[in-house]
């Protein structure tokens, strides 16, 4: 809930009571210099007990509520048959309107199954823009992806409430060009994660739904963060301010064929589904569930976690709950904005995200400068920021960089999680980091994975600099 104080402040107002908290800890500059160059300057090597705010991802970080964990409490579990089960089926029924549901263990799960069954070698997915698990199962079944997405999307700095919408010219012009044969389906990301979590409106996803079906393709829409998009369009788009969110994800979702999620984000638990209302395509994708996933009555995940994601189904269309992490997201932005520090523009809906090519210009792409930048806002701070750049695309087939359109240091904000004095802190710190940022330089490889590098690739500075790094903080009293 955002209110206006009497100076004129915006601020998010959290409307719950923090009853169960973690402890963490500020570890001394020194020993946080230690833990980055262990990690091999990737900051998904770090581990939890070195960092003081983590703000790696939104995925299964997100606060629970106390009739989630008490819902944990009641899992039925049962291998076939499960009650649990019942009851996620009886939320999307509800909630979504759909009447089949297939349950995997997280949504990279669900794209797995998704691109077996309707990917095949020489095939293209068309999307508003990928995720990288998602292009990665597409291309492991010798698929390719092609980015539809609008202009504005790949602009940092705009006020287009709207930047994850697909160009729909060059979506004709495409299916006329591959052929609609050769198109394995049409996929919308809700919201849109590596341009920094941006939504589409409610026309985009209309007129991307005509275009699809008048060329006899199916759209499938990631839904991942579909309440937060569909906040999104209620406080954005025209015509949208009266409705509820309920009826709002209910309109986004009658466009599409069929929809996954990750249970780990806008449900605030760890799973994931397919859902659908059509027959045939749920007999198509279900024969799979026994052979990767477990029964088709839960999936691989813990019954428990089907409990806590049909309540957090349910919980996650409440109008306050939909906006906890965009408001807060909305107030970090808007304070580094005030600090100079370049941010991702307008604020989107899982994180808040610094530009790094503006942070950093004397970087080339190929020196990673989200990826420098990430490492160095650990040191600087101890909160664990996510490279969304360069080191997060692989090289081509023939070893080639991919160099990424955007070089983001992602700052998640999982739902209910932080309070705004430790966003305040974060603001702080990166402020100091802008103030300095000719001490930070590239990063190079020591050990880079084929696939999906960012995860476990590690690297080293290209000439010491955390050493110059370390010395300035070490200097300035109030950083210590
Ligand atoms: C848009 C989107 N799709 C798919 C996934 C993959 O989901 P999971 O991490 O549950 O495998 C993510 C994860 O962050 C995501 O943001």
């Amino acid at each position: 809930m955002e209110v206006q104080l009497a100076d004129g402040r915006i601020i998010p107002v959290e409307s719950h009571r923090i009853k169960i908290v973690q402890p963490t800890k500020f570890l001394p500059i020194d020993e946080r210099l230690t833990a980055i160059r262990n990690a091999g300057f990737n900051t998904f090597l770090l581990q939890n007990h070195d960092i003081f705010l983590d703000m790696l991802t939104d995925s299964g970080t997100n606060a629970m509520s106390d009739t989630q964990q008490s819902a944990m409490l009641r899992s039925d579990d049962a291998y076939a048959g499960s009650e649990s089960f019942i009851r996620l089926q009886e939320a999307v029924k509800d909630i979504f309107r759909m009447d089949y549901v297939i349950p995997a263990h997280q949504g990279r799960a669900c794209e797995h199954l998704l691109t077996k069954v309707f990917v095949k070698p020489g095939d293209v997915v068309i999307t508003n823009y990928h995720f990288t698990t998602t292009k990665a199962h597409i291309v492991n079944n010798g698929g390719q992806v092609i980015e539809l997405i609008y202009k504005e999307g790949r602009n940092t700095n705009s006020d287009n409430p709207f930047k994850g919408n697909m160009d729909l010219e060059t979506l004709e012009r495409v299916i006329a060009e591959k052929g609609a044969d050769k198109i394995s389906f049409v996929r919308m990301e809700a919201t849109t994660n590596l341009i920094g979590g941006q939504p589409f409106s409610m026309e985009n996803l209309k007129a991307v739904s005509e275009i699809a079906h008048k060329n006899h393709l199916l759209l499938v829409i990631d839904c991942s963060l579909i309440s937060e998009n569909a906040f999104f369009i209620k406080t954005r788009e025209a015509g949208f301010s009266e409705k509820s969110i309920p009826e709002i994800i209910q309109e986004m979702l009658q466009q599409a064929d069929l929809i996954y999620m990750s249970g780990r984000k806008s449900t605030m638990a760890r799973g994931g589904m397919i859902c659908t209302n059509n027959e045939k395509i749920y007999h198509e994708i279900l024969p799979l569930v026994p052979v990767f996933e477990g029964f088709i009555t839960y999936g691989g995940m813990s019954t428990k976690e089907i409990e806590a994601m049909a309540v957090g189904l349910r919980e996650m269309v409440d109008f306050n709950v939909a906006g906890s992490g965009a408001e807060m997201i909305n107030f970090f932005t808007n304070r580094l904005i005030n600090l100079g520090v370049p941010v991702v523009t307008p604020p989107g809906g899982l994180g808040c995200h610094v530009d790094a090519i503006k942070f950093l210009p004397h970087l080339s792409q190929t020196e990673y400068p989200a990826g420098a930048l990430a490492a160095a806002f650990y040191i600087v701070s101890g909160c664990r920021g996510m490279e969304r750049g360069t080191l997060s695309m692989d090289r081509d087939e023939n070893g080639k960089e991919e160099v990424s359109d955007m070089e983001l240091m992602r700052l998640a904000v999982p739902r209910r999680s932080f309070t705004m004095s430790q966003i305040e802190f974060a603001a702080d710190r990166l402020a100091w980091l802008y103030q300095h940022r000719n001490l930070v330089h590239g990063l190079k490889w020591i050990e880079e994975p084929p696939v999906l590098r960012f995860f476990l690739g590690k690297l080293t500075s290209v000439d010491g600099w955390e050493n110059s790094l370390t010395e300035a903080i070490k200097s300035d009293s109030r950083m210590n």
